[in-house]
């Protein structure tokens, strides 16, 4: 508890220790260090280059600052315990290792605007890695659609059996969701990428700073339009928990499905045991446990967004000390979501479809029902009347107790004398599925349009992590920027 009376200026008493420890977000803020020395390296550096700090003692700074970069990147950086935050630990091991120039630092700055640029380094950080990875994702479901485009199977509504498609179009379903998802973390990426720091404690300041100079050493496109506004705003850090909501509830569904899909009773899947767990009492049990934890870890997205929501509503404008409670949910996103995305890159390739079983639940006919009563329709047949021929045909069947195509012509032609031996060839579970050519059908030239879009986004997906530099690039590119006045 060295510093405590650090933040005291007026030198009256410092805060009771016992209550800086309670309300120091420096456990958590550890893993912000990175973001905190890159900001403070920009920003001395822009001191320098605007003549409020001179050049020699801009050099001891920014050498410093970034020598602690390295320790932190490299995990051996010690910053002491006892300061409210990180921007006051990294303040005092500044201190310690400079003494006096130390003092210059903070110039122009508040922890209010360096907190904003720390948690804005650090959620366009891990949203573009989010991004390239399930950019990754999207392009192997890709590749494994055009591997799987002779399974079929059943598509559940109200999970019932319902129409046939293929394995193929199913896994481009779980594709377009992931796309939507990813479109959602790029536009989070978006809202992070202003640099909010120059905006003070919450009015701006009266030196002349260079904010356009710091946004482009830090790789931002645009500096924050209002001081009071940037203190307050954690709408990037929502818009952050929501995308990476949208990652887990889209895995979540793909993960209820295989979960579903791997049971006896659907027996569509088989996991093989290197991503099935077994039971401590059942000697038998393979069980789900990757996706089951998969649909799980999706109500720690929801929560975390809800607690932000939470946080946020009622509060007024400027900055209030209630924020940093924004801090564990914000840094729990980036690797709980980015661990659900491995946790599938890691566990498909462990999954195959059972295609003969596909094929022998769509067997009975039942599921083609409605491509019989188009092929009627293709007679000229209005479609009403089609679909009570064929309702009349299931429910014969049934009472029978026999496949659709097992009820005799003589019964079928009196049902309707459409209903001949050349309609029932549409009965057939794979003419059914090749038929399904309109857009976004399950036909296989509509799949192959749609694998061909998934590719065509994960590249998009991917070229948009690209864009953003990492924090150790931009470190590095900071060592050897002119520190001189301009
Ligand atoms: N520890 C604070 C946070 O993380 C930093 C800003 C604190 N500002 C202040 N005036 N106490 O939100």
């Amino acid at each position: 508890m060295s510093s405590i009376a650090r933040t005291n200026a007026t030198g009256e008493h410092g805060m009771l220790p016992e209550l800086i420890a309670w309300s120091s977000s420096l456990s958590l803020d550890r893993a912000l260090a990175r973001e905190d020395l890159l900001g403070s390296a920009a920003h001395v550096t822009m001191l320098a280059r605007t003549g409020l700090v001179a050049t020699d003692d801009a050099l001891a700074l920014r050498g410093a600052i970034l020598e602690m970069f390295d320790a932190a990147e490299a995990g051996t950086l010690k910053l002491d315990d006892g300061e409210e935050d990180i921007h006051m630990a990294v303040e005092a091991e500044l201190a310690r290792r400079l003494g006096a120039v130390s003092g210059r630092l903070h110039t122009a700055r508040s922890r209010n605007d360096q907190v904003a640029l720390d948690l804005r380094l650090h959620v366009r950080d891990q949203a573009s890695v989010t991004l390239a990875e399930l950019a990754d994702l999207v392009g192997k479901l890709a590749d494994r659609a055009a591997k799987e485009k002779d399974v079929v199977l059943p598509a559940y509504t109200h999970r019932q059996r319902a129409q046939p498609i293929s394995a193929a179009f199913l896994i481009c379903a779980w594709g377009a969701q992931l796309v939507r998802a990813g479109e959602v973390v790029a536009f989070a990426l978006g809202r992070a990428d202003e640099l909010a720091l120059g905006s003070g404690a919450c009015s701006g300041s009266s030196l002349p700073i260079d904010r356009p100079l710091v946004a482009k050493l830090l790789g931002f496109p645009r500096v924050t339009a209002n001081a009071l506004d940037t203190v307050g705003d954690r709408d990037f850090a929502l818009d952050w928990t929501w995308a990476a909501s949208r990652v887990l509830l889209s895995l979540g569904k793909l993960s209820a499905d295989l979960v579903d899909y791997s049971t006896a009773e659907f027996g569509l899947v088989k996991l093989d045991g290197r991503i099935a767990a077994g039971s401590s009492m059942m000697p038998q049990k393979k069980n789900p446990d990757i996706f089951e934890l998969l649909r799980g870890k999706t109500a720690r997205g929801i929560g975390n967004v809800v607690a932000l929501l939470t946080l946020v509503k009622g509060l007024p404008s400027g900055y209030n000390r209630d924020q940093q409670e924004d801090r564990q949910t914000l840094l729990e996103t980036g690797p709980l979501v980015r661990g659900a995305l491995r946790a599938v890159d890691l566990s498909l390739p462990a999954v195959t479809f059972d295609g003969v079983r596909g094929e022998a639940s769509l067997a009975e006919g039942f599921t083609q029902a409605t491509d019989l009563a188009e092929a009627l329709v293709r007679r000229g047949i209005p479609f009403r009347e089609a679909y009570k021929a064929v309702g009349a045909l299931v429910r014969t069947a049934v009472e029978a107790n026999v496949a659709l195509s097992g009820v005799p012509l003589a019964t079928r032609l009196a049902l309707h004398a459409s209903l001949d031996d050349a309609a029932l060839a549409s009965l057939d579970p794979r003419a059914a599925v090749a038929a399904k050519e309109s857009v976004g059908g399950t036909g296989p030239k509509s799949v192959d349009v749609q694998i061909a879009a998934l590719h065509a986004a994960s590249r998009e997906l991917a070229a948009r992590a690209r864009k953003t530099p990492t924090l150790s690039a931009l470190a590095k590119a900071l060592s050897t920027e002119l520190l001189e006045p301009r």
